[in-house]
């Protein structure tokens, strides 16, 4: 898919640009580079976790409010690969024409975008396993689009707890799957994580 490129993946951040924001798949940019897409239950820490990533400041527009990002957000990293921050599943407070809207954009950019290499799913790590996450996450098996589970907010309480809480979600997960998917805890405010979410997102460029 991406043989007309040649690639240097280098997983120093050199630049993060904001490309564009788009209300549907096919006004996204062009689908001719890797593509790392976020997703989760609003409010879970999508955004914050780009920034973290990028390190590139507020580039991704974070808000204590659930449902702060409402579009398909494109951001060009070393002018090589797409971070994409996606709207929040699961936020009872939009209203239900928002919901019905969402839904539809969120589910056809993911079963059509050719070059999205792998969804990233967070997964608040404080919480038990919701059922959203857990049926989202199979319908992500259904349309047979790969994904890693990203914990957030660990810096939130004790490691302890948090490996509590990734035992609890994988002890679910293997009741419908017969293999883990790749997992990652993280804290977008301690750093947690980040060089082990590059060092993926470099293998997978790497075999591209
Ligand atoms: P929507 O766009 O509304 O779906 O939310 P989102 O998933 O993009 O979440 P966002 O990054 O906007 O963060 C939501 C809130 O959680 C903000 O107040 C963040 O500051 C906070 N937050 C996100 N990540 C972390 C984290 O790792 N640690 C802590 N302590 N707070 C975090
Ligand atoms: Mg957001």
């Amino acid at each position: 898919m991406f043989n007309s490129w040649r690639y240097d993946f280098s997983m120093e951040i050199k630049t993060a640009n904001f490309v564009t924001s788009s209300s549907e798949y096919t006004q996204c940019p062009p689908a001719d580079k890797p593509e790392y897409a976020f997703i989760g239950r609003s409010n879970v820490g999508k955004s914050s976790l780009i920034n973290m990533i990028t390190n590139f400041g507020k580039l991704a527009k974070i808000s204590g409010k659930p449902g702060k990002t409402q579009l398909i957000n494109h951001f060009l990293i070393n002018e090589q690969w797409y971070l994409v921050d996606l709207p929040g599943y699961g936020f009872a407070k939009v209203s239900k024409t928002q919901k019905e809207q969402f839904e539809p954009m969120i589910k056809n950019y993911i079963v059509n975008r050719e070059n999205l290499t792998s969804m990233m799913v967070l997964i608040d790590s404080r919480l038990p396993p919701q059922p959203i996450d857990l049926s989202f996450i199979n319908w992500l098996g259904e349309v047979e689009i790969p994904f890693a589970l990203v914990f957030t907010k660990a810096d939130k309480q004790s490691v302890n707890k948090t490996q509590a809480s990734v035992a609890a979600f994988k002890k679910k997960i293997l009741e419908d799957w017969e293999v883990l998917p790749p997992y990652f805890v993280t804290s977008a405010s301690s750093k947690t994580g980040r060089e082990e979410l590059l060092q993926y997102i470099g293998e997978i460029n790497k075999q591209i």
